[in-house]
């Protein structure tokens, strides 16, 4: 939020002396800022009710209430709405009192209309900072809620200890090569490290059993998707999430489930992270053997394109992903390379498969 922005930067001045309101209110414009004011805390109401603004000045001596009356009900309304308080005598109790009322910023009257855009761009920039560093903690939150999540059914599940990681590593790899937006890696990185984390519902007899599954194993065990997704659903902002991790286990010829959605009816991302799953499951040396080479795996996984698989994320996966990530990506530690957009380009003759869904 700059001046530069297309929408201008909207302040609101609260002043009843005209003398104090109106210069401001020009400086404001004439620097570039669409700026309205306002000789009451009424009419000051009046207007942040018809507008949004991304600063606040307020006097705190005026004819029908005070600036601190103001002040409360914005902390409450608009508690991302900076203030800064316009004061003749800025006493430390009023002072004290503005900042408990939520004021982050002073002027004492006289002041040089100079100052104007420094106070408004450090407001501006001091609210960006707080709402990338709350964006930051809560991205963190989520993060170390899935971890755990991840955890839980790792302990229990030996074959899936760092195969949720590589399968999430696999298919955030998709999401480069194809150019894909933002919010599609970030739904691909955490249905990735949790799309198995339904084996938590899965009773031990049946998840860890050695040999083959009974059809009535079998049924309980399909219905990991279906439990994963309700346990991710849980998690505040994760409904996509849980929507990909349920389509997990969905073919492309209608024969996967849970839900035995067919073709393109399976969303793009949960296409990406059952391919995503095979190659890593193929691949991935246990405990009990030693992974499949990548040219075996290919083979198998290419002969099921059409039936199992999107043929087409068959061919990004061989031609373009994998060489995307190189022959060390399994390695701990392995930080995945960033590709510059030339490179995309230049991977990317084509792209259609740019839609999510
Ligand atoms: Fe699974």
């Amino acid at each position: 939020m700059t001046i530069t922005d297309p929408e201008p930067v909207r302040i609101l001045v609260v002043d009843d002396e005209d003398i104090v309101r109106e210069p401001l209110l020009e400086a404001m414009s004439w620097v570039g800022y669409a700026a309205d004011g306002a000789r009451s805390v009424n009419e000051a109401l009046h207007l942040l009710g018809q507008h949004q603004y991304h600063v606040l000045f307020c006097d705190l001596v005026m004819p029908d209430s005070d600036g601190f009356s103001l002040m409360e009900v914005v902390r409450a309304r608009y508690p991302m709405l900076p203030v800064v308080v316009l004061t003749g005598h800025a006493t430390v109790h009023l002072t004290q009192k503005a900042m408990r009322l939520g004021a982050q910023d002073f002027i004492i009257k006289p002041f040089s209309i100079r100052e104007l855009p420094f106070i408004i761009e450090r407001n501006l920039e001091r609210v960006r900072l707080e709402s990338q560093l709350r964006e930051q903690q809560t991205e963190d939150l989520l993060f170390q809620t899935v971890q755990a999540l991840t955890a839980a059914i790792e302990a229990k599940d030996p074959y899936t200890a760092g195969h949720s990681q590589q399968v999430a590593q696999l298919a955030v790899c998709f999401t480069q090569v194809l150019d894909m937006s933002d919010t599609d890696v970030f739904v691909l990185r955490l249905a990735g490290v949790t799309h198995d984390v339904g084996k938590i519902g899965i009773p031990e007899s049946v998840l860890l059993k050695p040999g083959q599954l009974s059809a009535n194993e079998w049924e309980i065990m399909k219905q990991h998707p279906v439990i994963g997704a309700e346990i991710v659903g849980q998690i505040i902002d994760l409904g996509y999430v849980a929507k990909v991790v349920r389509s997990h286990h969905e073919r492309w010829d209608g024969t996967g489930y849970p839900d035995g959605l067919k073709g393109e009816t399976i969303p793009f991302l949960s296409r990406i992270l059952y391919i995503s799953d095979a190659y890593d499951a193929l691949t991935a040396d246990r405990a009990y053997r030693k992974g499949m080479t990548h040219d075996q795996a290919m083979e198998i996984i290419r002969a099921q394109a059409g039936t199992h698989f999107d043929a087409d994320l068959v061919d990004i996966l061989e031609h373009r992903v994998l060489q995307a990530l190189g022959p060390d990506w399994r390695t701990p530690g392995y930080v995945m390379p960033q590709l510059s957009r030339t490179t995309r380009e230049a991977m990317s003759i084509q792209n259609p498969l740019a839609l999510t869904e």
